[in-house]
Order: C-alpha cells, then structure tokens, then sequence
C-alpha cells in the first residue's frame, strides 16, 4: 500500500463584525495608530461581541462552511479538534460544543491549548490520526476570542489581539500532496514571560485574581519578539533545508501574525520574496491560535495543487514549529 498523506480537502474561517480601529484603541490606552502601525503593523482587529457568546459560536460558522464546501454530511466526521486557548468553559470542550451545534454526532472532540501554536500543532495531531489509516474526515479548528483574556486598559497587550477562527477538514490521499512534514518544539523557558497567571488550578478565581487583573493576557514584549523571531526563522529554515527544498521551490510562506517586524525578520532569513509571504495582520491583528488559517482561507483562491506551502509559527509556552505543506486542490 502507498503512503497515506492527510490533505487539507476545505478550508473556512470566521471573523466578528465589528471592527476595532487604532483610533479607538487609542481613546482606551495611552496610544496612537502611528505606533500601532509602525510597531506591530496592526491597522484595525475583530471583536465578537454579545453577551455568552464564545469561540465555539465562530467555530461553529466556519465549521458550516466546511461541511459545505466539502460536500460532508455531519455525521461522517470522525474528530473534531479545536485548537483553542479561550474556549467557551473550562470544560466542556469547545470541540463539543462545535460538535453538538453542527450536528456532529459520531465523531470524538477534544480541545488542544497549545496558545498562538495550537494550528501547526493540530495540523501534526490530526495529520497522524490520518495517517494511521484509522480516520477519513477530521475537522481541525482553530482560533481565539481573543478579547474575552485582553485588558483594554493594558497598552503594552490591547492594541495587539484580535477575535477569529479557521477550521480544515483533513482526509488521507495517497497522491503526493497535504502535510509533508512537521518541526514541532516546546521550551518551558516562556512559562514567566508569556502567560495568563489566573483562572487555572495554580490561581483559581478569586476577588483578588480580578482586582489585579489577572485574568488576562500577560505579555513582556521584547523577550518575546526576540524568541519568536529566532525560532520561527531557525524552524522555517530547517525544515526547508530538511526537505530538500530550495527558496525556488517555495510558493508560499505563512507566518503567525503576531508583528509585521518579526513576520519580516523571518521572511529575509529564509529570504523568500514579499510575493509569497501571505500577511492579513493589518485587518485582523493576532488572532493567536487563528491567524494562520486565517491566511490560507483568505488566499485559498490562489493557492494551487501541488504548491509547496511553508507554515511556521510561535507562542506561550514558549511553543513553536513548522509545517511544509504541499496544497491539494485548485479551488473550483
Ligand atoms: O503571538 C504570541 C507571540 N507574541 C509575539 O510574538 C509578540 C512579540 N512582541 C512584540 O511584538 C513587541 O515586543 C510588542 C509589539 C509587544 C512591543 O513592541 P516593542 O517594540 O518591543 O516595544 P517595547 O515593549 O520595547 O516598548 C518600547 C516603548 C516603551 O516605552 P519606553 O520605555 O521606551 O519609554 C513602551 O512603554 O514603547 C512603549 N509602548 C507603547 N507606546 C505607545 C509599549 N506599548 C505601547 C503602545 N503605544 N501601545
């Protein structure tokens, strides 16, 4: 028997309507779009708002989009995974919730919380579940409400996140197209300079937890940037350089969208051309778990079968990885 590769078969995405401007983030904090832009290259971000309504609601969109596209009644899906670092509740999962609201009832759902990582980490996940042989359609979701952990009077973090989430369905083929490869790494070195202290089982909720705002996205930016521009640079380059692939090879290079500055870093070490770097930063700022397919749904028209497609991006934990992709279809 051939090889089996699991391929991206559909691909959608949700963003809220309401769009949040750098002006209006600017009459909150401490702020100016001149910096915003200059410094992270965010224009405008996406909030969902409404009163009890969370991720699982935007998974739920997309995910109907993707039984539409790929022609899948609900009750053929085998797993559902929602990448996700906000879900709805602490538990049930968000993947259940999907589930139960898209008619999905023979499937296994299970959230995974690897941060701004969690699609390059699902990718992998649902991608050996393929592989064994044993599954046939998987969903895999992943994004953040993003504004539902963000202090809006916080002007280090409130300018930077966004609300939004993508969802694939992956099936196994056995031509030469999906997910290739995969560098994933975890470096526990992050746990201080990333994090959201409160809301766990370390600090569970408290009055004092609230008053100090620790419920919310704790972030020291320069450690950071500095990790993520080398790890995502270092991983992108090995696992092109693992897979023999030169830059010429490369069609396309998908970068988390945390900053237009570490996006660019990253782009000149592996020195690939502007063309082929996809950047939707501007509109939807860091959706976390969200921005990758959040590129690919955005670019799904151009992208063709067989082209070689580069993912890589970085989170808490410290998390990070790299994926090469060879896309399945021409859209129709
Ligand atoms: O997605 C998960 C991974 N996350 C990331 O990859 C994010 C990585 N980090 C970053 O993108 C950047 O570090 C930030 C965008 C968060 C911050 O940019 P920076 O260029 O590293 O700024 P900084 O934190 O070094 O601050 C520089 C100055 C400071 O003022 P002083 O001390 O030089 O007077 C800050 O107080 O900019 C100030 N500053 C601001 N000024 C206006 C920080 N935030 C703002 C702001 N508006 N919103």
């Amino acid at each position: 028997m051939k090889q089996l590769h699991a391929v991206i078969t559909g691909i959608s995405a949700y963003a809220p309507d309401y769009i949040l401007t750098n002006d209006e983030i600017s009459k909150l904090v401490d702020t100016s779009d001149e910096w915003i832009t200059t410094r992270v290259g965010i224009k405008e971000r996406r909030i969902l708002k409404g009163e009890a309504i969370g991720v699982s609601f935007m998974g739920t969109k997309a995910v109907a989009d993707v039984l539409l596209k790929t022609d899948t009644k609900p009750d053929e899906v085998e797993v559902v995974i929602f990448a996700t670092t906000t879900p709805d509740h602490p538990f049930p999962s968000a993947a259940s919730m999907v589930a139960e609201a898209s008619g999905i009832k023979n499937a296994f759902c299970f959230d995974m919380q690897v941060a701004c990582s969690g699609f390059v980490f699902g990718l992998e996940v649902a991608s050996n579940f393929i592989k064994s042989g044993k599954y046939k359609k998987i969903l895999l979701i992943a994004g953040d409400k993003m504004s539902s952990i963000t202090n809006y009077s916080d002007r280090n973090t409130s300018p930077l996140f966004g609300d939004a989430v993508g969802a694939v369905m992956l099936e196994p083929t056995e031509e030469k197209v999906g997910v290739m490869d995969a560098i994933l790494r975890t470096d526990g070195v992050g746990y201080p300079y990333l994090q959201m202290k409160a809301g766990g089982s370390k600090y569970p909720a408290n009055h004092s937890t609230i008053d100090n705002n620790e419920h919310t996205v704790y972030q020291e930016g320069k450690v950071v940037f500095k990790y993520a521009v080398s790890s995502m640079a270092d991983v992108s380059v090995e696992i092109v350089e693992k897979n023999n692939l030169s830059i010429d090879d490369l069609d396309w290079f998908v970068p988390h969208q945390a900053n237009m500055r570490i996006i660019e870093a990253a782009r000149k070490r592996l020195n690939i051309p502007k063309e082929k770097v996809m950047v939707n930063i501007q509109k939807y700022g860091n959706t976390s778990a969200g921005t990758i397919p959040m590129c690919l749904w955005e670019w799904e028209d151009k992208l063709k079968k067989g082209d070689n497609v580069i993912l890589t991006a970085f989170g808490a934990g410290f998390s990070w990885g790299a994926i090469y992709l060879k896309w399945g279809y021409d859209t129709k």
